[in-house]
C-alpha cells in the first residue's frame, strides 16, 4: 500500500490529567522508532490533557501525533467554553477530529459545522480527520453509502485540492461503536471505498489515492488484521482499545 498507515486513539471524555500523564507515558515507553518510520501514531486526548500529553510524547522524543476531539472555527471572542485552532496549535495538536457521531448526535453538530471547522483548521495548519458513518436504522434500509457520501461531500465542500489532501477520513458507523459489533471486513471495505471514490469525484484520482480513510467502531487487537488487509482501509480511529497501552501497541503494530 503506497498510502503510510494511521492508527489514531480517541480517549473521549476519559483520563483525568493525571490519568492521561500515566497512559501516554505506557504509550511512550513502547514507542520504537520503526514506528514513525512506517506510520503515523495519533493520540488524541480531552483538551485539558493534550499539553501534559504533548509534554510527555516531546521529553521522550517519542514521534507520536496528538490530536485533539474538536475544535470551534472562530479564532478567538466571546465563545464560552469553545477552544480555538490557534489554542490547539501551540499545546502542540497536529491533528484534530471533526464530526464524530457523539458529537453529531449529542450535541448537534450538523454538516454545515463540520464544513465550517475543516476549513478553519486547514486554514491553522491542523490536519482534519474527518468522521463520517450511517446509524443501524440507515443501514437497514440500504441507503448507507448515500448517507455516508453526501457527509463526506458537505465536509470538504468548498475546499480546493491541496487543502482537501491535507484531511484524513474516519469511517465510523454508528452501530459499531463502543458496542463490540465491528463492520465485517468486507462492510467496512465497500463504504470506504465508496468515500474514496467520492473524493476523486471532487478533488480527482491523485488526492483520492493518497488520502487515508481509517475504520472506527469495536475495532481491537482481534478483528484489526482482517480490516487492514483491505486494500481500501489504511487505518483505524480506536476508541476502547486505546485506552489501554498494550492492546494499542497491538494495534499499531498491526500496522506494520
Ligand atoms: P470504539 O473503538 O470504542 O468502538 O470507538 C470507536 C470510536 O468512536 C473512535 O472514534
Amino acid at each position: 500500500m503506497s498510502r503510510r498507515p494511521m492508527m489514531a486513539g480517541n480517549w473521549k471524555m476519559n483520563n483525568t490529567y493525571g490519568e492521561a500523564v500515566v497512559l501516554a507515558q505506557e504509550i511512550s515507553n513502547r514507542y520504537e522508532p520503526r514506528w514513525s518510520d512506517r506510520m503515523d501514531v495519533v493520540v488524541c486526548p480531552p483538551y485539558i490533557d493534550l499539553k501534559p500529553v504533548s509534554t510527555v510524547l516531546e521529553f521522550d522524543k517519542s514521534h507520536i501525533a496528538v490530536g485533539a476531539q474538536n475544535v470551534y472555527w472562530e479564532a478567538s471572542g466571546a465563545y464560552t467554553g469553545e477552544i480555538s485552532v490557534p489554542m490547539l496549535k501551540e499545546v502542540g495538536c497536529t491533528y484534530c477530529i471533526v464530526g464524530h457521531s457523539e458529537r453529531r448526535g449529542l450535541f448537534g453538530e450538523t454538516n454545515e459545522d463540520v464544513n465550517r471547522k475543516v476549513k478553519a483548521l486547514i486554514g491553522g495548519g491542523i490536519s482534519p480527520i474527518i468522521c463520517v458513518g450511517e446509524s443501524l436504522a440507515v443501514r437497514e434500509e440500504g441507503t448507507t453509502d448515500e448517507f455516508v457520501c453526501a457527509q463526506v461531500k458537505a465536509a470538504f465542500a468548498g475546499l480546493a485540492d491541496h487543502q482537501a489532501a491535507k484531511c484524513v477520513v474516519a469511517y465510523e458507523p454508528i452501530w459499531a461503536i463502543g458496542t463490540g459489533r465491528t463492520a465485517t471486513p468486507e462492510q467496512a471495505e465497500a463504504v470506504c471505498a465508496a468515500i474514496r471514490a467520492t473524493v476523486a469525484e471532487m478533488f480527482g484520482d491523485q488526492v483520492a489515492e493518497n488520502m487515508r480513510v481509517l475504520y472506527g467502531g469495536s475495532m481491537n487487537p482481534g478483528n484489526v488484521e482482517g480490516l487492514m488487509a483491505q486494500p481500501n482501509i489504511d487505518g483505524g480511529l480506536i476508541g476502547g482499545a486505546a485506552l489501554k497501552a498494550d492492546s494499542f501497541e497491538q494495534l499499531v503494530k498491526a500496522c506494520f
